[in-house]
């Protein structure tokens, strides 16, 4: 696990988008796998930026993002779906075609799944995956547990995540309580993997996590330890506290 530290959030965004870059630039139909959430936002707004002002072009690139909610609409800001239009997609040269995001409004969730991981692969797998953490570990929606699921799988979100996305949501009661993420496994054989961590409230999970000494599905993103390509990209706030 190679860890960079940068000075701020804006620091840590631009490194983020120049790996992208670098990659995109080696493979023009790379697969990229995405994530949502405030972390990876200044890193959208520089891809988005070296789109406009300096041609990065998406035009062959294909996207599968990391999870959505269920039961909530897709208009709704809050869901990923709206999230990824706002946020990316409309503001590159990106074929809609090739972006997927876990549809959850299907009648057979559970059929779905499988479908999404079988697609992941059809399209030759990913190439580079981005992530970010949650504060108990969690990466996807793969939450703390005694076990966790290889594949694409429906998840019921802990209180803990919940809470914290409660942050974007009128109120608490309105934060959809289940997803559906890919799995620790649809995420491990991504060739490579880029994990975003900003901000104080990270800390702890980062400290824990850059020790590197033990892997614990307690600590999802500690199976990350095990993959042989993932860059951890934060800043000082996350490293120090
Ligand atoms: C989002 C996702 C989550 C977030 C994590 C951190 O697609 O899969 O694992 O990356 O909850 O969220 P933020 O970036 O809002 O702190």
């Amino acid at each position: 696990m190679k860890i960079i530290v940068q000075p701020n959030y804006e620091a840590l965004s631009k490194r983020a988008a120049e790996i992208v870059r670098e990659e995109m630039e080696k493979k023009r139909n790379i697969v990229l796998g995405l994530a949502t959430g405030s972390t990876p936002l200044g890193l959208y707004k520089e891809l988005i930026r070296m789109h406009k002002e300096e041609g990065l072009d998406f035009s062959q690139v294909t996207t599968f993002n990391l999870d959505e909610y269920i039961g909530i609409d897709y208009d709704d800001p809050n869901s990923y779906h709206y999230f990824m239009e706002s946020n990316l997609f409309n503001h590159i040269n990106i074929d809609r075609e090739n972006t997927f995001i876990p549809d959850t409004n299907v009648e057979d969730l559970e059929a779905y799944c499988k479908e999404y991981d079988r697609l992941i692969e059809e399209k030759g797998g990913i190439d580079l995956q981005i992530l970010g953490i949650g504060v108990n570990g969690h990466i996807g929606f793969n939450e703390p547990d005694e076990e966790l699921k290889v594949g694409t799988n429906i998840v019921n979100l802990t209180e803990s995540t919940i809470q914290a996305n409660s942050r974007f949501f009128d109120s608490i009661d309105q934060v959809p309580q289940n997803a559906v993420t890919m799995g620790i496994g649809t995420i491990m054989k991504a060739k490579q993997i880029i994990l975003l961590a900003s901000g104080k409230s990270k800390h702890e999970v980062m400290k824990e996590l850059i020790k590197g000494d033990k892997i614990t599905t307690q600590l999802p993103a500690s199976l990350l330890l095990l993959h042989p390509n993932v860059t951890v990209i934060l800043d000082e706030e996350a490293y120090r506290g």
